[in-house]
């Protein structure tokens, strides 16, 4: 029968006992770890958030010994009870455990309550656990015991603790906005929510506060700061959860240089006080153009170089159909040099060429200098041996490289050699993983042209300003203008980003028409903000993390999921309470919703 509190009051979490307490008598609770009867000794390893400690139970008279009654229920003692201990502190009886910070002592009980017994877990609550992910999932609550978890959500507290402090401290408020808001699409999809009041409406889940943050600026809140959950039905990834958490911020009265400064200074002190990182300020900038043309990204990973070199001149003239069938069609021709992998395995290479097309590509080139200075290629023979020695002198190539060379329109030679940079530079071992390289990304473009859409679409969002220099490009070249918007980037992930705002009505309604809404469909889409602008806006910019993000860097965690409590899988389902799932037919009437599936596709019947 499990016991209750019933009067007792724990004195201690387990590692917050040590030397300092010996000879005092606690009270500890928690799980048990481990439990362990070593000839009438038992030796229990009880485990709360805070670590381990050990605890003694052995039979006899005094307050260092349980009696009969105890001593039976510490032999009953399995994994994962709940227990309460009231014992002794004394030095460890054995040899020091240096693993554990209570490793110099252990608690010898003097009484042990059950506070409740636990099946046997369906695997092992510790740290490095080998158990697939899909089980661990299933029974979270479980997993989240295992300390290398508890480690990744207990630093996740203190770092929203330490933004909030810093924010605070800089005068920011801290504001919360409606999750039930109208459906503005963003970029990725919405999740909706049926109105009961108002059938066949819907309220759309935020994909960010971005909206209400520039209306708070309307309201003259002046800097206004929210740890904001977002909601975006889009693809998962291993850094890509379908509900996420953003660190939103937006301020009055600023251009970039003033939001840049804060949040440099913001970064330096979270990690500093957190990983104990030192940042030095101020953070490397870099155009997005530059970060396109060197790492083939506009995230780019500069804890290593490998970067790209644009031979379009080099190549211009040559024989190979291939390098100038691309320049002719307004394309480039670029190469990263591997160095010291000219002896790579056809196969390797092959892989290579495989992994080069799923990015887009339709092959990829390459020449290795041999150590004897002759070449293995696959273009060799359609260029002249100057040409191919200009090539090689243009790539740095020395004997032993190997060049590997992408030709396409820019974007597809960007998206590839970035790509292969990044997975050559975690093969080639070039990668410091102790290293936090941060910079700013900025002057995106304001634009792009979606091929899908056969439109412009914003790569920001619709409200971010275009570059003062570039306005007038908004009627002649809209592809060329760039914004002012910057993206922060630690160690090739987007960690944040960010833009100044259009405050100006006659822009924004330029921005719509580039983006090919009516007057109209722009009123009836966003027209409380654009009313709201009529009544004296600020200028105002801001800027929003990825909190996930920022704490799986921090932790150095694989995934996503390592650092939120209830994460979902990659079909953005809960493999816990098994959501989303069915609903009452009573629930849909209500809502005035029929659901209709699809039909199933022969594939899908055969299946069942
Ligand atoms: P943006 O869309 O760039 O900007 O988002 C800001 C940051 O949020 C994180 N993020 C995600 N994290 C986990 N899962 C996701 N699905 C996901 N999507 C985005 C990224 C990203 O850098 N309102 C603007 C900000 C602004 O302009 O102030 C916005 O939402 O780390
Ligand atoms: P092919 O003439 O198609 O046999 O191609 C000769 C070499 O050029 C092969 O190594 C291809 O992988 C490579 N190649 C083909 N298309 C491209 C491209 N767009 N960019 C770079 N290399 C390419």
């Amino acid at each position: 029968m499990a016991e209750s509190m019933n009067g007792l009051k724990r004195t201690h979490r387990c590692t917050e006992v040590s030397e300092a307490n010996l000879g005092q008598t606690v009270t500890v609770m928690g799980w048990v770890a481990k439990s362990r009867n070593k000839g009438g000794i038992i030796f229990t390893d009880l485990r709360d958030r805070s670590g381990i400690l050990q605890i003694i139970f052995e039979q006899g008279e005094g307050d260092e010994f349980v009696d009969a009654a105890n001593f039976e229920k510490a032999c009953a003692l399995r994994s994962e009870f709940v227990i309460a201990v009231v014992g002794k502190v004394v030095k460890r009886g054995g040899a020091a455990n240096e693993n554990l910070k209570t490793g110099t002592i252990e608690v010898r009980a003097n009484s042990v309550r059950i506070l409740s017994e636990a099946l046997t877990p369906p695997f092992p609550v510790e740290a490095d656990c080998k158990t697939k992910e899909e089980i661990r999932l299933k029974y979270r609550y479980l997993d989240l015991r295992r300390p290398d978890l508890q480690k990744n959500i207990i630093m996740r507290s203190e770092v929203v603790q330490r933004i909030r402090n810093f924010l605070s401290e800089e005068g920011f408020l801290e504001i919360e906005t409606p999750i039930l808001m109208k459906s503005t699409p963003e970029g990725a999809r919405d999740y909706l929510v049926p109105s009961r009041v108002h059938p066949g409406n819907f309220y759309a889940l935020p994909q960010s506060p971005q909206l209400f943050k520039q209306l708070l600026m309307c309201s003259g809140y002046d800097r206004y700061f929210q740890v904001a959950k977002c909601f975006r039905d889009e693809d998962l990834r291993a850094d890509r959860q379908p509900e996420f958490t953003q660190v939103d911020m937006e301020l009055s009265f600023v251009d970039v240089e003033d939001v840049l400064d804060v949040n440099e200074r913001l970064i330096a002190k979270v990690f500093k006080d957190s990983i104990g990182i030192d940042v030095p300020l101020p953070l490397e900038r870099m155009k997005w153009i530059d970060a396109m043309n060197r790492f083939g990204s506009d995230k780019p990973d500069t804890r290593f170089g490998m970067e790209l070199i644009d031979v379009s001149d080099v190549v211009k003239g040559c024989g190979f159909g291939v390098f100038t069938g691309a320049l002719d069609n307004g394309g480039s021709v670029r190469g990263l040099n591997a160095k010291g992998q000219a002896e790579m395995p056809r196969k390797k290479i092959d892989a290579l060429v495989d992994f080069a097309k799923d990015y887009g590509a339709k092959g990829l080139a390459y020449l290795a200098v041999n150590t004897d200075g002759s070449y293995k290629s696959s273009f060799a023979k359609f260029m002249t041996e100057e040409q191919l020695k200009a090539l090689v002198d243009a790539m740095g190539g020395e004997p032993g490289d190997l060049l590997l060379f992408a030709a396409d329109k820019n974007t597809v030679v960007w998206a590839v050699l970035g790509a292969l940079r990044l997975k050559l530079g975690e093969e080639m071992g070039l990668i410091d993983h102790d290293k936090y390289n941060f910079l700013w990304v900025t002057e995106f473009p304001l634009l792009e042209w979606s091929e899908e859409e056969n439109r412009f679409v914003a790569v920001h969002h619709p409200f971010t300003m275009p570059m003062d220099e570039d306005i007038p490009l908004l009627d002649t070249d809209p592809g060329a203008v760039r914004a002012k918007a910057y993206d922060i980037v630690l160690n090739g992930t987007e960690l944040g980003g960010g833009s100044v705002r259009i405050h100006q009505g006659d822009i924004q309604e330029k921005m719509f028409e580039m983006l090919g809404f009516t007057k109209e469909q722009a009123q009836e889409r966003f027209g409380f903000l654009l009313d709201a602008f009529k009544y004296g806006v600020p200028p105002h910019a801001g800027l929003a993390y990825g909190l996930d993000r920022m704490i799986m860097l921090m932790v150095k965690a694989d995934s996503i999921r390592d650092v939120m409590a209830f994460p979902k899988v990659k079909d953005a389902s809960d493999l816990m309470s098994e959501a989303p799932n069915v609903v009452d037919e009573k629930q849909l009437e209500e809502l005035c919703i029929k659901v209709v599936l699809p039909e199933k596709t022969e594939a899908e019947k055969t299946e069942e």
